[in-house]
C-alpha cells in the first residue's frame, strides 16, 4: 500500500480503537505484508535476502507510523482533559483568613526583641525537671517553707513539672562552668498546684531574666527592670520597688508600676493604691552563686521572673487568664493589630 495513504488513512483514525483496525490491515493476517511472508517461502533462494529485507522495512515503517498516531491521539486525549478541566481562576476565591499571634506570645516576642537589644541572649529551657535544679541549686532545700507556696505536679519523688522559669537559671550557669558573664532571660512555661480561676492557673508562663558578671548590681537590676516596664507600658509610667523575699535572691524585690489605666489616682484596676505589681527579682544569692559553680568573691549577679499572662492581661486589659487557653476565635483575634 502506497505510504502516503496509509498515512492519511491513519489521520483520519479518531480512536485506538480505529488505529487497531488499520493496523491489522496492515499487519495482520489477511495483509499484504502477510501475503508477502507467504511469497517470501516460496521465493527462489536468491530472492529471498531481498524480499526478505523489504518485508522487515515495511514492517518497521507501519510499525512506527501506528505507533506515532496512537501517540499523537493520547496527546490529543490530554489537551482535552486540560480544556475540560481548565480552572477558572477568575473566579472570585472564598478568601483565607489570616490567622494572629497569641497574644502570650506578642508578649513573649516584644520581650526577647527588648532583650536582645540589650545584649541578652534567649535560653528556653526544659519543662520537666528534677527536685535538684527546680529547687535544691536556688536554695530552697527539702523541707523549706518556700516550697509550699510552689508546689507543682511530681512524676516521681525527684522529677517535677517545673514550678518557675528560675529551675533555668541553675542549668544555665551550670554550662557556663563558673564563668561570666551571662545574660539570658528564659521565657516558658510552668506549672503549679494550683486552683484555676481568674487570675490563676496551673500552667502558665514566666520569663526568667539572668545577669552574672563581676560588676552588676542592685542599681543595674533597677535599671533594666524601669527600662523593660517603661518599654511595655509607656514612657510616662513610673516604677516602684519594694523589699521582698525569695530564697535565691538577697536582697530581693517586689517592682510595681503606676496604674496605667487611671494614672495613679487610683481606680479598680489598681485596688486603689495607684500601683500595679508585676514581677519579683533581686541579686543572686551568694549561695546559689557558689551552688552553681560560682565563686561569690567575683562574681555577682542579678535575676528576675515575670508573668508573661500577668503581663498580657495587664496590657490587654483581659480580666480571665482562662482566655488565653481556650480557643475562641473572636478573642485571638482582637490582637490581630497588635502582632
Ligand atoms: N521564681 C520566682 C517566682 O516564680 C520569681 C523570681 C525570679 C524572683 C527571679 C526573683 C528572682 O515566684
Amino acid at each position: 500500500m502506497d505510504i502516503t495513504l496509509i498515512k492519511e488513512n491513519l489521520a483520519k483514525c479518531k480512536t485506538e480503537a480505529e488505529v487497531a483496525t488499520l493496523k491489522a490491515s496492515l499487519l495482520g493476517k489477511k495483509s499484504e505484508l502477510s501475503s508477502l511472508m507467504e511469497e517470501l517461502k516460496q521465493a527462489k533462494k536468491e530472492d529471498k535476502a531481498s524480499l526478505g529485507k523489504k518485508i522487515n522495512e515495511l514492517k518497521s515503517t507501519y510499525e512506527h507510523l501506528v505507533q506515532e498516531r496512537l501517540a499523537e491521539i493520547e496527546e490529543e486525549k490530554i489537551q482535552n482533559t486540560f480544556k475540560q478541566e481548565r480552572i477558572d481562576i477568575s473566579l472570585p476565591s472564598y478568601g483565607i483568613k489570616r490567622g494572629s499571634k497569641h497574644p502570650l506570645q506578642i508578649i513573649i516576642d516584644d520581650l526577647s526583641e527588648f532583650f536582645i537589644g540589650m545584649g541578652y541572649t534567649i535560653a528556653e529551657d526544659r519543662e520537666v525537671d528534677t527536685d535538684h535544679y527546680n529547687f535544691e541549686l536556688l536554695n530552697i532545700p527539702k523541707d523549706h517553707p518556700a516550697r509550699n507556696m510552689q508546689d507543682s505536679f511530681f512524676i516521681d519523688m525527684n522529677m517535677l513539672l517545673r514550678s518557675h522559669t528560675s529551675a533555668a537559671q541553675a542549668h544555665v550557669m551550670e554550662e557556663a562552668q563558673g564563668k561570666g558573664p551571662i545574660k539570658v532571660i528564659c521565657p516558658g512555661k510552668v506549672y503549679r498546684r494550683d486552683y484555676d480561676d481568674r487570675t490563676h492557673s496551673h500552667q502558665f508562663m514566666q520569663c526568667e531574666g539572668l545577669v552574672i558578671s563581676e560588676d552588676c548590681n542592685l542599681s543595674s537590676l533597677m535599671q533594666t527592670l524601669t527600662l523593660m516596664l517603661k518599654h511595655l507600658f509607656g514612657e510616662n509610667r513610673k516604677v516602684r520597688f519594694r523589699p521582698s523575699y525569695f530564697p535565691f535572691t538577697e536582697p530581693s524585690i517586689e517592682v510595681d508600676v503606676s496604674c496605667f489605666e487611671c494614672g495613679g489616682k487610683g481606680c479598680d484596676l489598681c485596688k486603689h493604691t495607684g500601683w500595679i505589681e508585676i514581677l519579683g527579682g533581686g541579686m543572686v544569692h551568694p549561695n546559689v552563686l557558689r551552688l552553681n559553680g560560682f565563686d561569690d568573691k567575683k562574681y555577682q549577679g542579678f535575676a528576675f521572673g515575670v508573668g508573661i499572662e500577668r503581663l498580657a492581661m495587664l496590657k490587654y486589659g483581659v480580666d480571665d487568664i482562662r482566655k488565653f487557653y481556650m480557643d475562641d476565635v473572636d478573642f485571638l483575634h482582637e490582637f490581630k493589630k497588635e502582632d
